[in-house]
């Protein structure tokens, strides 16, 4: 085989066509549901949860500038995915763009790696929101049994007053508190079923509808969003503007285990300077973790072929959702470092840990806050297992993947044959990995379709000028160039092993690409008959 034909490309005429048909999806989204869809992808775990613990080990109150620069970088590859999803508007979003201008290897390099955004993302959100359904549970008495509330083979630890935690999370503080852990009542976990639940709920409900699913979406979006604006607005009446001093605080020198640092910055270590723990690196170290906060926006052009007028709602959904969705984290962190010194937020509740420092007369906001974080969490893993199918199914149009991941129901015009082949794959990544390992692999795998989206806007304003763009990426090829660049030192601050991960997820997809795709491929098969 010859290079060339790894690098075919689909033909853009063709692409453009295809797009014009909804493929036997139902066209129902309006500008407004897509902008409710890229809010319910987006904010969710990495507010809730993340963002309390980014503050407390990394940027101190300077977490608000994590936000900026990770919303900036995001804001670039936003900016490309609008001028691809307005001139392409296709269910197989990086995919399809990549199919269009770097050709079939890298398409399905980039389909292949798309699963560890979509899928692994629901899942480990799904994680997020079984901690917090649990905990909101016990609030009224009722107890989840532990072995089933945690990935397989996660030891738990009763711990008087909390209630059963992760040993290996718990287990330095409690030796500093002097309590001997091994005189604690242990538990072996089997399997986290509240995440496999959740998960089965709404692949369920994404098999019934679109319309139904999008109607959730916005329901869930609505309780969300307006409990974050009730908390600013209530919280920064209790802001002490003593918690912000110092703003950035100083850089802290500490031997850190290397398996915590990034590949990249080993070589820091080798200046004395200690990469991430405060001060300017700590900034940029935060920035990364939130990262996972702002996944989502680019969810919305998975729907390109159910929307009324993607040429014009997509990139009001997709730029619409990260400009509100930024705003939001901006806010919620200045109030939610102004209430409580940052040292108390490494914990999976920070937003719940401001209410509660807020003082009695508070503590109506404690449920409603814990409701907004599952609502939260719902939709994020709603549209999650929305998105996924969605490329699947342009992937299998294609004859990258066996037809049965494009059939779509006769009733409900769904693709529900790969929203079921979804789901059950989620259910189980949910019910046994933990959610470390599982948001790391979210993130580098959607950095790296983010680089390959701003690059291709690159290649294909220089290879096909004249097609129409009804969104254009302003200031091209800087914003492209500097998204891509953002992009790529992010991943280098991500640790070793979860590149090892990402090269053997890699390594796995490219079997299945000489095994099955490169025979099965419409465009090669056209190309020979040519
Ligand atoms: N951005 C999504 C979240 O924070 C993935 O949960």
């Amino acid at each position: 085989m010859s290079k060339k034909q790894l690098f075919l490309t689909k033909p853009l005429g063709q692409l453009l066509s295809e797009s014009k048909e909804s493929g036997g999806l139902k066209r129902t989204l309006t500008a407004l549901n897509l902008t409710t869809l890229g809010i319910g992808a987006i904010i969710g775990a990495g507010i809730f949860v993340l963002s309390g613990q980014a503050a407390a080990q990394y940027a101190g109150p300077a977490i608000v500038l994590s936000f900026v620069v990770s919303g900036l970088a995001c804001g670039f590859a936003g900016l490309c995915y609008a001028e691809f999803a307005s001139m392409i508007p296709i269910a197989g979003s990086a995919y399809t763009y990549s199919y269009a201008t770097l050709g079939e290897f890298f398409a399905w390099i980039i389909g292949w790696d798309l699963i560890l955004e979509y899928l692994f993302a629901a899942s480990t959100v799904s994680v997020g929101w079984s901690g917090y359904v649990v905990s909101f549970l016990k609030d009224f008495n009722i107890n989840v049994p532990p072995q089933f509330s945690d990935a397989t083979g996660t030891v738990l630890v009763n711990i008087p007053e909390l209630g059963w935690k992760p040993l290996h999370a718990f287990a330095h503080t409690l030796a500093e508190s002097g309590i001997n852990a091994d005189a604690l009542p242990h538990v072996t976990c089997i399997l986290n079923l509240p995440a496999m639940f959740i998960i089965a709920l709404l692949s369920t409900l994404l098999v019934i509808g679109i319309k139904e699913s999008a109607n959730f979406n916005n329901l869930m979006v609505i309780i969300k969003v307006s409990v974050i604006v009730l908390f600013i607005a209530v919280g920064f009446a209790f802001v002490k503007s003593v918690n912000w001093h110092p703003f950035i605080p100083a850089n802290k020198v500490e031997s850190t285990p290397i398996s915590e640092y990034g590949s990249f910055w080993l070589w820091l270590k080798a200046y004395g300077s200690e990469f991430g723990k405060f001060g300017i690196s700590g900034i940029l170290r935060g920035a990364g973790v939130i990262f996972f906060a702002y996944i989502g926006f680019d969810a919305v052009s998975t729907a390109a072929q159910e929307a009324r007028n993607p040429q014009r709602d997509m990139p009001v959904g997709i730029l619409g959702s990260l400009g509100i969705s930024t705003l939001l984290y901006i806010l919620v962190a200045v109030v939610m470092t102004g209430i409580v010194s940052y040292k108390t937020l490494n914990v999976a509740d920070p937003v719940a840990v401001a209410v509660d420092a807020m003082g009695k007369g508070m503590f109506w906001l404690r449920p409603i806050v814990k409701i907004a974080a599952i609502a939260g969490l719902s939709s994020v893993i709603l549209v999650m297992l929305l998105g996924q199918p969605r490329i699947f199914f342009t992937i299998s149009k294609d004859g990258l993947l066996p037809p049965v991941f494009s059939k779509v129901h006769p009733r409900f015009k769904t693709p529900y044959m790969s929203t079921i082949l979804t789901g059950i794959v989620a259910m189980i990544i949910a019910g046994i990995l933990p959610i470390r390992i599982l948001g790391e692999l979210v993130s580098i795998g959607t950095l790296l379709a983010f680089i390959i989206v701003c690059i291709s806007v690159l290649v294909l304003r220089k290879t096909r000028p004249e097609v129409e763009r009804p969104f254009r990426t302003p200031w091209v090829p800087v914003v492209p160039i500097l998204g891509a660049l953002i992009c790529f030192v992010q991943m280098a601050a991500l640790p070793l092993d979860t590149w090892l991960r990402l090269l053997v997820w890699m390594a796995l997809g490219f079997m299945i690409y000489f095994f099955y795709g490169i025979r099965h491929s419409k465009v090669r098969m056209a190309n020979k008959k040519d």
